[in-house]
């Protein structure tokens, strides 16, 4: 388990939001290197990990998404203040008032993100949560001249500035666990696996911004059978019932069955049945606990591998996430290695279903 917790405290305070993708990237190459037989980028910056199997065994593809929900810099104010866009899915309520690290070619520069105070907001808009075009970036800039001196420009990317703490009971808390959480099994499960088959791993890039980079990577690849691993919203805290999301923090990896968005799953994956026999015979077999989940409002990188040449077989395992697209999402490090458990014996078992 520690292993799994140095290389997730590793690759989230790596910064990496879609299309700037690169710390993540190098990260994962340097783990890898000793590990797999070749090492590749594609031109959308995919990382593809090569571990070779036995003659013409099937080949198995993993995905795990490099980048997070980040931020880019769209307009200066003369003041020195920061308008920006958001690069994957946000919560307005989760932004403000939180650090961030604008990325140029200076270097990085710390900014805090503000708005007008309760005290000075009219009555009826102080009952309502502040949108994003209320919102700037303060950088202590003086003017917008300093700030481009600074190394600001319209594009710069910009992410949470976090960490990774501990929480009680084996939790730990962090920015980007969605999906740096994946990159950490990813990485583990192709340092140990000892499979028959193939196994390809992909460090996708633009998954929050629309699976853009597993769309390409699986055409190349070609897999015989793909398994995403992300993350899913859990339903263990006041406000949610469970009846609308019964995954939990530390019972298991969760299986998805099917996703996509809430009022229809359109747009979302239904697992191949032949994967999730694989991943929950395996489960079964080794005694890993596991959740079945259906999730209603988000899909993941597998659909795209779904939906590619032929139809790849496909399926996901989610590790439970709370607050995820936040700067302090929460994961049980128990969870995270009951998923790599569940990955690399499933990888193991894979030629008999292949
Ligand atoms: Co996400
Ligand atoms: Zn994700």
């Amino acid at each position: 388990m520690e292993d799994l917790k140095s290389l997730l405290k590793k690759l989230v305070e790596a910064t990496g939001p879609s299309g700037h993708e690169e710390n993540v990237r190098n990260i994962i190459e340097e783990e890898l290197a000793d590990f797999v037989d070749e090492i590749r980028v594609d031109n959308l910056g995919n990382l593809i990990c090569t571990k070779k199997g036995a003659k013409d065994s099937p080949k198995a593809m993993i995905l795990a998404h490099t980048d997070e929900i980040g931020m880019l810099v769209r307009y200066v104010e003369k003041e020195g203040f920061i308008r920006f866009s958001y690069l994957g899915g946000f919560f307005d309520q989760m932004v403000l008032g939180q650090r961030v690290l604008i990325h140029t070619e200076k270097g990085d520069i710390k900014g805090v993100i503000g708005s007008i105070p309760p005290h000075l907001l009219p009555d009826e808009e102080r009952k309502k949560p502040v949108k994003r075009d209320k919102m700037f970036i303060d950088i202590g800039a003086n003017s917008r001249e300093q700030a481009e001196e600074w190394g600001i420009k319209i594009g710069a990317p910009i992410t949470w500035l976090g960490y990774l703490d501990d929480l009680g009971n084996n939790m730990v808390t962090g920015k980007a666990f969605d999906d740096r959480a994946g990159c950490a099994i990813m990485v583990q499960t192709l340092k140990e696996v000892k499979a028959e088959c193939t196994v390809i791993g992909v460090a996708s890039v633009m998954e929050e911004v629309g699976l853009r980079g597993a769309q390409t990577s699986s055409f190349t690849v070609d897999p015989d059978f793909a398994i995403a691993l992300d993350v899913s919203a859990t339903g263990d805290h006041p406000g949610i019932e469970e009846r609308q999301m019964p995954v939990k923090i530390g019972k298991g990896p969760g299986i998805t069955i099917a996703d996509g968005r809430r009022e229809s799953l359109g747009g979302g994956l239904i697992s191949h049945p032949k994967v999730l026999k694989l991943l929950t015979e395996t489960a079964e077999e080794n005694h890993i606990p596991y959740q079945l989940e259906i999730f209603e409002g988000g899909t993941t990188d597998a659909t795209a591998a779904a939906t590619t040449r032929g139809g790849i077989p496909s399926a996901t395992i989610n590790i439970p996430t709370r607050y995820i697209h936040s700067p302090i999402e929460v994961l049980s490090l128990e969870d995270l290695s009951n998923t790599f458990k569940l990955l690399k014996l499933s990888l193991e078992n894979a030629h008999k279903y292949f």
